[in-house]
């Protein structure tokens, strides 16, 4: 009765302020909301979700298809916590078929589809493959479902006309399906126009005209946030499955309070489920600490990826007491983060962070905290959160372009070694042909199709322990066929009868598990005929083992001198370093920022049973050059006799260090000697000098292996 006598404008005040209240708790009002169940009559509730019966649609959203079939399954075995009722229909597309939907307001959209296989009639829909299409983008190409849980695909399209049409189109002789569809605006903010890109100094990318796909959006803390517990529907896994090693990382796994204010990111940005946990670097024990955090995840080659960081100190009451450093692959997205700083002084209060990977090089994408130099803090590193969208390529994919990431069938360069020239001269010319002028090539990645799975440890197979035991029979020292810095390398047989060889590194030493870590990385993203490969590994127990192909014939340098093999003819001798060579040219030149091997020398370059080639020994190869301009932290390593004395002097690494080292390699294969050998007289022990001041003199035949001589 009493309101009957507040004025209007009062009343609406007060309204005002109450919703005003409430608004805090109010989740985001998209404007156009399409949640469709597909194949069904019924509505069917996720969460507060309403996803509407196909034949509840209003003319808003039409569907146009040259045959309706709705398929439903009565399967109780739906593996999904939250709505098994949309995963119990869907509808069948035979031929191409269009949702044609009116968008009220421009602006970046989530298209999710929602599938879940079951079997319909005479329709296995596991075996359903189809494309999908939108705006001008392939969202998904030739998509098929490798696992009997639901999928949902998640895509940011930015809408600036009035209509969004999405094309679904069955592979021939196939057909498609959709259990549920969502066309949901987003808010504005949510993906920034242009963003700055963390692996090159050039210009920032532009993602207007971009689609993105949501490939893992995950909570640190090792907790999942469900879409229901998310304002924009988002779902959140847990990191652990993204960590390889975790004893020095703590979850922080229940929700602290996060203090959302004006300025910072708003809980469109994330939620405080996301924001309130974290996972973070445990250093009580050694303050002196110098360690990160990584993360690491399968990409797809060929793509720019569009990383965010969710950032919240909810470890310290006071600010100032954190500051880190950020790393996306070895670049830094963030140097000395201060996120104090960021925050204006408060605690428990969020801040992101975006930056664009423009190039992934290598079908992974690593990310790292890691404590900073500065000691004005204690060491410390967190992380509350990551997204990490794929940005569509210049044609407008977001699939996995399976053609582009096939091997080039042709050999790359067309080499003709004629038989009459001069030995020395061919040499020169192979060193010529392969390093120099040769037009760098974009990448030709032999293997990366392969699965992609969530974590790091499917590159090759990780063995057991007790297998690796079995297989060397318990590291019968009679089965040493090598020994080296790292440790010992024995034959082995694994169960299934290969013949492999398992290199034991000695488990002591730090340099020994970066160069184990280094080797796993490098031989599981770079496949070539002319590499070893990398059959699996071991880290049980502290173990840092490697199993690789067995290469019958042993080392290049065995077959040179000192061993009992027979001697090789020039033309073996030729086809072997052409091999190696094409090995190495594709390391330096097989990806985007190349790859310098760093040890090559004859010890390291395999023959298999047909004396064919393969470069081996990975432990101290790096990417390069651009990373070591910003931290000299590079010590000198390599092979003495080997070692490119312009490295030496200037300490920095580049692709001609390995090309030095490969000239000497190429001497050596000539000479058929050792490349220090103290038993000759003095002027002669370092073959490389020896062989610089013949040149002086023109002597140079008198190098050559005397097995070789007249043939
Ligand atoms: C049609 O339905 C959608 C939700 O599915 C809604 O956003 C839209 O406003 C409706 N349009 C009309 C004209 O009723
Ligand atoms: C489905 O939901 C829509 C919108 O909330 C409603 O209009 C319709 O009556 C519902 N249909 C059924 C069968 O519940
Ligand atoms: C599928 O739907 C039809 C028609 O609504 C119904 O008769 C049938 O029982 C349903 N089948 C399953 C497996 O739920
Ligand atoms: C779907 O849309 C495309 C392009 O807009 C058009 O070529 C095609 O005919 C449409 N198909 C159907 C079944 O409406
Ligand atoms: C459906 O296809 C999947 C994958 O090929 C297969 O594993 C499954 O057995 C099939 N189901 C039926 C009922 O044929
Ligand atoms: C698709 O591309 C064509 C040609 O590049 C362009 O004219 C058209 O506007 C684009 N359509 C959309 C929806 O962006
Ligand atoms: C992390 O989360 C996963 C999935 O919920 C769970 O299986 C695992 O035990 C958790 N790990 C820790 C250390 O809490
Ligand atoms: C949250 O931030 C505001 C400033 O935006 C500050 O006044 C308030 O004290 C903070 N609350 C907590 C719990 O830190
Ligand atoms: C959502 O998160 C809050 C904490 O931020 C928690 O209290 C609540 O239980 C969560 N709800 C669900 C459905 O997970
Ligand atoms: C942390 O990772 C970065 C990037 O990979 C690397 O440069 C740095 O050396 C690492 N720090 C430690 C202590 O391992
Ligand atoms: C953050 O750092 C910048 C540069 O050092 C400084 O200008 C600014 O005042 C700092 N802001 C806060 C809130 O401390």
């Amino acid at each position: 009765m009493m309101i009957m006598y507040i004025p209007k404008f009062k009343l609406c005040f007060w309204l005002l302020s109450v919703l005003c209240l409430i608004n805090c708790s109010l989740e985001f009002d998209p404007t156009d909301n399409y949640l469709i169940n597909c194949g069904s009559s019924t509505n069917a509730s996720v969460g507060n979700r309403v996803f509407l019966g196909d034949s509840n649609l209003n003319s808003s959203i039409v569907l146009s298809t040259p045959q309706k079939i709705r398929a439903n399954t009565s399967s109780s075995s739906i593996p999904f916590s939250y709505s098994s009722d949309l995963y119990k229909t869907a509808e069948i597309y035979t031929e191409i078929s269009n949702y044609t939907l009116s968008v009220t307001k421009h602006g970046r959209h989530w298209v999710r589809l929602h599938f879940f296989p079951f079997v319909y009639q005479s329709y296995n829909l596991s075996h359903a493959k189809f494309s999908v299409s939108g705006l001008n983008f392939t969202l998904l190409r030739d998509f098929q479902l490798t696992e009997d849980n639901p999928v949902i695909k998640e895509y940011l399209l930015n809408i600036a006309s009035d209509k969004l049409v999405l094309t679904i189109t069955p592979s021939s002789k196939s057909f498609a399906f959709l259990n549920a569809l969502e066309v949901v605006s987003v808010p504005d903010e949510l993906i920034p126009d242009s963003v700055k890109p963390v692996d090159s100094a050039g210009s920032n990318e532009n993602l207007v005209n971009q689609a993105l796909e949501t490939v893992f959006r995950v909570n640190m803390g090792n907790t999942t946030v469900n879409p229901q517990n998310d304002t924009l529907s988002r779902e959140w896994v847990p990191d652990e499955a993204f960590l390889k090693s975790h004893n020095l990382v703590q979850f922080l796994s229940n929700p602290k309070p996060v203090n959302y204010t004006k300025v910072g990111p708003t809980k469109e940005i994330a939620p405080p489920s996301v924001y309130g946990t974290a996972s973070w670097l445990n250093t009580e024990r050694d303050p002196t600490l110098n360690v990160n955090v990584t993360w690491y995840f399968n990409v797809d080659l060929g793509f720019k990826y569009l990383v965010r960081f969710h950032f919240c100190d909810i470890i310290n009451n006071q600010p100032g007491q954190l500051m880190f450093n950020v790393f996306i692959n070895s670049w830094y997205a963030y140097k000395h983060l201060d996120l104090s700083n960021k925050t204006s002084n408060l605690v428990a209060s969020p801040y992101y962070l975006d930056v664009v990977l423009s190039e992934s090089h290598v079908d992974m994408l690593t990310v790292s905290v890691g404590t900073s130099s500065d000691t004005s803090v204690y060491p410390n590193a967190m992380l509350n959160g990551l997204e990490i969208m794929k940005i569509s390529n210049s044609k407008g994919l977001l699939d996995v372009d399976a053609e582009s990431l096939k091997p080039s069938s042709k050999a790359k360069t067309g080499l003709i070694v004629g038989v009459a020239v001069g030995a020395v001269f061919i040499f020169m010319v192979l060193a010529l042909v392969f390093f120099m002028a040769v037009r760098r090539r974009k990448r030709t990645y032999s293997d990366a199709t392969k699965n992609k799975s969530n974590g790091a440890t499917e590159s090759g197979y990780r063995f057991s322990f007790a297998a690796i035991k079995k297989a060397t029979n318990n590291f019968d020292e009679s089965l040493v066929i090598g020994v080296g810095g790292f440790g010992k390398v024995y034959k082995g047989v694994l169960e299934d009868n290969t013949e492999v060889a398992i290199k034991r590194g000695n488990s002591d030493s730090q340099q020994g598990l970066n160069e184990f870590r280094t080797e796993i990385e490098m031989l599981s993203h770079f496949r070539h005929r002319h590499l070893v490969s990398l059959i699996g590994y071991c880290d049980e127990q502290n173990e840092m083992i490697l199993i690789y192909e067995y290469m019958v014939n042993g080392t290049l340098k065995s077959h040179l001198y000192g061993a009992d093999y027979p001697n090789l003819s020039w033309k073996q001798r030729l086809e072997i370093c052409v091999g190696s060579a094409r090995g190495l040219y594709y390391l330096h030149t097989g990806s985007a920022k190349s790859i310098i091997h760093r040890d090559v020398k004859s010890a390291n370059i395999l023959l298999d049973e047909n004396r064919m080639a393969k470069v081996a020994d990975f432990g101290l190869s790096k990417t390069g050059p651009d990373i070591d301009h910003t931290h000299v932290s590079t010590a000198v390593k390599g092979s003495f006799g080997y070692l490119d004395p312009e490295y030496l002097i200037r300490q920095q690494l580049t692709e001609k260090s390995d090309v030095y080292s490969f000239g000497v390699v190429l001497f050596e294969v000539l000479c058929g000697r050792p490349v220090i050998d103290p038993s000759l007289p003095r002027e002669k022990v370092n073959m490389v000098e020896w062989a610089m001041k013949l040149q002086k003199k023109g002597e140079f035949e008198k190098l050559i292996d005397p097995n070789l001589k007249a043939k």
